[in-house]
């Protein structure tokens, strides 16, 4: 009955195949080294309420620091038990004899693995929010190299208004913006330290959990052991960030698999980012792209995982709550790198100005300029809204298009129309009579870059 932490009342060994189902050593050994800091922690805090002397608590300190180093190196991965914290009991006790043994003294494996998936997504937090910077500096960047080129817009994928492309690429950087912002608030659900709520009742060795949490650079201690070990709501909210994070991704994806295409072809994806077809040799797809689309999926189903999880479980530890781990580390570890490759793409990034002149120029985004023209000479909305559709119709007929039409022929169509229409329905003009904060003019452009910057200052 050796390998595992209990036992005493048990008279058989475990079943093999059962031993091995309910393992969670393959996917918590990542653990390892946040479960150690735990209990050094722990062992200091005995220490000062004399459940350890001196020469015992750094005994166990030295024998953990050692068996870290051992586990860095790759040591000790193959071991047959129940999880990361048997593990590193069972090594403390094979390094050192029977004072590892009074290491878990009032503790629970249940305070435990909170305490380790606390530390380990506090850690974690810091690098996705870091990602997510460095993608938002890469698109305030390439917005200010292309301040002021015209790029189409598109509502229900049909040729809406001219905007810069620039205005694109910051609407992506204020959608990641949002992300941080949903990452930063995880932090302070993570910020309470769990050590010493025990199975379920609290720490009936009087430690001082406030120390203990300073000491683990926790900002406070939780405040209901019952609640402690039943509650997995910080888990929940990093997979929530994450599938939303996925959900924006999958968006620009998809606008981006569509401007590359053949028939749109406004943006060229490197094409280290792009795979051939086994069978047909002309193709060259836009994999990486699909991917950051298809994986939004696992985003959300990881985040549906722990809430089906969760519902309708008991207060208290339970079981069903080691289930919790997997779909967290698969939904950080693959977020990490898309947004890691998704920050690299868009570096590379090219744009087929041409293409994208020739695009706007043939999908009469301008019409809404010609009406507000109308508004402007005293026509009411509605009615101006009529009477432009009435001449992109004829227009359309003659194959011409408002953005580039002769004035004299517009002339012709409405006698309302003087040679200062030029300046609402050229794709410049259109583009920088939207002037206010928010809109696509260079100069709203230049106020939201300025904005995104001192955001990302403050992060
Ligand atoms: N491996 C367990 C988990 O991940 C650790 C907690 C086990 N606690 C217990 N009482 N069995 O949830």
């Amino acid at each position: 009955m050796k390998n595992r932490l209990w036992g005493g009342r048990f008279k058989k060994e475990q079943n093999p195949l059962f031993m091995k189902f309910q393992s969670s050593l393959n996917f918590d050994l990542r653990l390892y080294s946040y479960d150690i800091i735990g209990s050094k922690a722990y062992a200091s805090e005995l220490c000062k309420k004399g459940v350890l002397s001196e020469k015992e608590c750094k005994t166990i300190i030295k024998a953990l620091d050692e068996i870290k180093q051992e586990l860095d190196r790759g040591k000790h991965k193959n071991r047959e038990l129940e999880d990361i914290h048997t593990l590193i009991e069972v090594l403390l006790i094979e390094k050192i004899g029977e004072t590892a043994k009074k290491i878990h003294t009032g503790r629970s494996r249940n305070d435990q693995v909170m305490v380790d998936i606390k530390l380990y997504l506090l850690d974690e937090m810091i690098n996705l929010k870091q990602n997510i910077c460095s993608l938002i500096k890469t698109l305030v960047a390439k917005s200010k190299k292309y301040l002021s080129l015209p790029f189409p817009s598109y509502t229900h994928l049909q040729p809406a208004q001219p905007v810069l492309f620039s205005h694109y690429l910051l609407y992506i950087a204020n959608t990641m913006l949002r992300d941080g912002l949903r990452v930063k608030r995880c932090f302070l659900e993570l910020s309470s330290c769990p050590l010493g709520t025990g199975a379920i009742s609290g720490n009936a060795f009087s430690i001082n959990r406030e120390r203990l949490a300073k000491s683990l650079n926790f900002l406070s201690v939780t405040q209901n052991s019952i609640d402690t070990v039943t509650n997995r709501d910080d888990l929940l909210d990093v997979l929530y960030a994450i599938a939303v994070i996925g959900v924006h991704l999958s968006r620009v994806a998809e606008d981006l698999i569509i401007f590359s295409s053949k028939e749109f072809d406004i943006v060229e994806i490197k094409e280290e980012f792009k795979t051939g077809s086994s069978l047909m040799p002309q193709k060259r797809n836009p994999d990486l792209l699909e991917l950051i689309r298809g994986k939004s999926a696992r985003f959300i189903s990881n985040l549906n995982r722990l809430m089906i999880v969760l519902k309708a479980l008991p207060s208290g530890y339970q079981k069903d709550l080691q289930e919790d781990k997997e779909a967290l580390f698969d939904s950080i570890d693959q977020i990490k790198i898309i947004l890691n490759l998704f920050t690299q793409l868009i570096q590379g990034l090219k744009i087929n100005e041409k293409r994208a002149r020739e695009i706007l120029e043939k999908g009469q985004m301008t019409a809404t300029d010609l009406a507000d023209y109308f508004v402007l000479k005293g026509i009411p909305f509605r009615e101006a809204h009529r009477r432009s559709g009435e001449i992109i119709q004829k227009l359309e007929e003659n194959d011409l298009d408002i953005s580039t039409v002769d004035i004299k022929i517009l002339k012709k169509i409405d006698s309302v129309i003087e040679d200062d229409v030029e300046k609402f329905i050229r794709i410049e003009g259109s583009i920088n009579r939207r002037n206010v904060t928010g809109g696509t003019s260079i100069q709203a452009v230049k106020k939201t870059i300025r904005y995104l910057e001192k955001q990302l200052n403050k992060f």
